[in-house]
């Protein structure tokens, strides 16, 4: 019989409710508790689990009283590091959501705490199992675009939904944009590049969206379109390319890695991979399909369902993670760094802020 993980997830507001609904498909994973402060947040996550789950308030309760083998941390990005520095004096495994932290200093302390702990640490970058996206890298690491020189990430949708008590209107709550939402995109670079970033330029303002909003007296200040170019060690550039008006379009996220030998390019949600090659000239088009029950699990494509099999079976197995509190830190540094640039208008160099 299948060993059944016991999860308990810390914060069940719309990403919690993904977690909750892909743990219910995966064999051997049953979540037992759950903890949020919002009591309308906690009946929804009743409706979704039933009554058998422990509820708290106090996340802290849950991780004193509840028998759990692994938590999900799906609370706002500014509760994170807080979050992480109780689940650090328990031996349960971690998955916590992106971004790691709102600043690279805490990121910095979590990854220390990390390597101490017992249980697997894994950060929520989801991203890097959305079919089209594994796909593409896949066909770089095979070689089909030969020495890999430009990656260039286009992220155009919609703007940022309405959350549980606004957390995300402010960058001091959220890290900024390019540490919130583009975090994953930085990962996604490191990763197809296989190489680490040198320096950052980014053009970027708040020019559309959420102005005519205000809480507490206070207007947003959450940039919404800008541009940020990354160079690598490998000598290979990466572009960003994020506009937050952007949902009249047909495709939401468009990659393309070029090199020397051809082109490899990815669209979502069309999910579609098309396999470009110089010499001789050819062009390969795929259409990937995901289960119609776990795409209807969550907003991403399936790729939480994947993220959570990958986590069960670092658990299982007792292996490392693989999207690491280090690489957390890492896409945050990036983030930040973007942030940095735009603010002084200036090129930041990574050695700045990772020293
Ligand atoms: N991986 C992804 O693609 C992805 C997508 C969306 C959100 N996220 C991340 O998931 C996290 C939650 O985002 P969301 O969209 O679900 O926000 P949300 O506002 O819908 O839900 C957050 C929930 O956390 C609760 N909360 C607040 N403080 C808490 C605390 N101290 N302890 C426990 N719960 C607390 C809130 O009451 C709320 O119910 C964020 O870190 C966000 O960046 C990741």
């Amino acid at each position: 019989m299948e060993h059944t993980v016991r999860y308990g997830i810390i914060g069940t507001g719309m990403m919690g409710h993904e977690h909750v609904r892909n743990l219910a498909l995966l064999p051997g994973a049953e979540v037992v508790a759950y903890a949020d402060p919002e009591s309308s947040s906690r009946w929804w996550t009743r409706q979704l689990i039933g009554s058998e789950a422990d509820e708290y308030a106090d996340y802290r309760d849950l991780l004193k009283q509840a028998s759990v083998d692994a938590i999900v941390i799906s609370s706002p990005n500014h509760t994170h590091r807080e979050v992480l520095e109780h689940v650090f004096d328990t031996d349960m495994h971690v998955l916590v959501e992106k971004p790691l932290c709102t600043t690279v200093d805490d990121a910095r302390f979590v990854v220390e705490r990390a390597e101490a702990h017992a249980g697997v640490v894994w950060v929520g970058m989801e991203y890097r199992y959305l079919a089209p996206i594994a796909r593409l890298l896949e066909e770089v690491r095979a070689g089909s675009v030969g020495r890999l020189r430009m990656l260039a990430i286009r992220e155009h949708r919609f703007p940022f939904l309405p959350k549980v008590g606004d957390w995300n209107r402010f960058a001091r709550h959220t890290g900024g944009t390019f540490v919130e939402k583009c975090c994953h995109f930085f990962d996604l670079m490191r990763l197809i590049t296989d190489s680490e970033p040198v320096r950052v330029f980014a053009s970027a303002a708040q020019d559309v969206n959420h102005l005519d909003e205000e809480y507490a007296g206070e207007v947003p200040d959450i940039l919404d379109n800008g541009y940020v170019v990354v160079d690598f060690e490998s000598g290979a550039r990466g572009l960003l390319d994020l506009c937050m008006f952007a949902e009249a379009g047909r495709n939401e996220q468009e990659i393309a890695a070029t090199g020397d030998a051809g082109k490899v390019e990815c669209f979502l949600p069309e999910s579609t991979v098309v396999v470009g090659r110089r010499s001789p000239r050819s062009l390969e088009i795929e259409q990937l399909a995901v289960d119609a029950e776990i795409e209807a699990a969550g907003g991403h494509h399936g790729s939480t369902y994947v993220e959570h099999e990958r986590f069960r079976a670092a658990i299982v197995g007792g292996s490392g993670p693989a999207v690491s509190a280090s690489d957390g830190l890492r896409a945050v540094v990036m983030g930040a760094a973007a942030e940095l640039s735009v603010t002084e208008s200036r090129v930041v160099e990574i050695a700045e802020l990772l020293v």
